[in-house]
């Protein structure tokens, strides 16, 4: 089903060796996110929760900060990142039909890794090369001028 790629098991051993030496510090949540992000590569629930906790701050001024900064995932990240540009000059030179091709053939919405754990897909708005659009990227490297096949064919290389 889409957007329901299984959840890795945590390790909450290295988690709390990430979180120690920040240990009621909450002015240090967003060091403490990042690294913890780059770690275990994103951050479910349970380890908001321990981070709260350790930092001395409630799990909803965590979640705040989580869900504010576009940077943080609450969900896993697949191998290889797709962000696709949605903004005006994309979204007119045909990015919704590349959307809809990465929804039907991957099964996954905007946010979402597939099953596999292949890709994640982000979309986003501008790219700063509006005059190559319709832009994407794939683990940071742009493609210009995307039609639906392209898009698909581009992404096979990432396999
Ligand atoms: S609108 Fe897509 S790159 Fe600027």
């Amino acid at each position: 089903m889409a957007g329901c790629c299984q959840e890795k098991t945590i390790d909450m051993e290295k988690l709390d060796a990430l979180i120690k030496p920040y240990q009621g510090q909450p002015s240090a949540l967003i060091e403490v996110l990042h690294k913890v992000q780059d770690s275990i590569g994103y951050l479910p629930r349970e380890v908001q929760v321990r981070i709260a906790k350790a930092l001395g701050l409630s799990l909803s001024e965590v979640f705040s900060v989580v869900s504010f900064y576009t940077r943080f995932t609450t969900k896993p990240q697949g191998k290889h990142k797709i962000c696709l540009c949605k903004g005006t000059a994309c979204y007119v030179k045909g990015a919704p039909e590349i959307l809809e091709r990465f929804e039907k053939e991957l099964g996954i919405e905007s946010g979402d890794t597939t099953d596999d754990g292949m890709y994640s897909l982000e979309v986003v708005r501008c790219l700063g090369a509006c005059g190559l659009g319709p832009v994407m990227t794939v683990d940071g490297t742009a493609h210009g001028m995307v039609k639906p096949d392209k898009a698909m064919s581009i992404l096979k290389k990432y396999k």
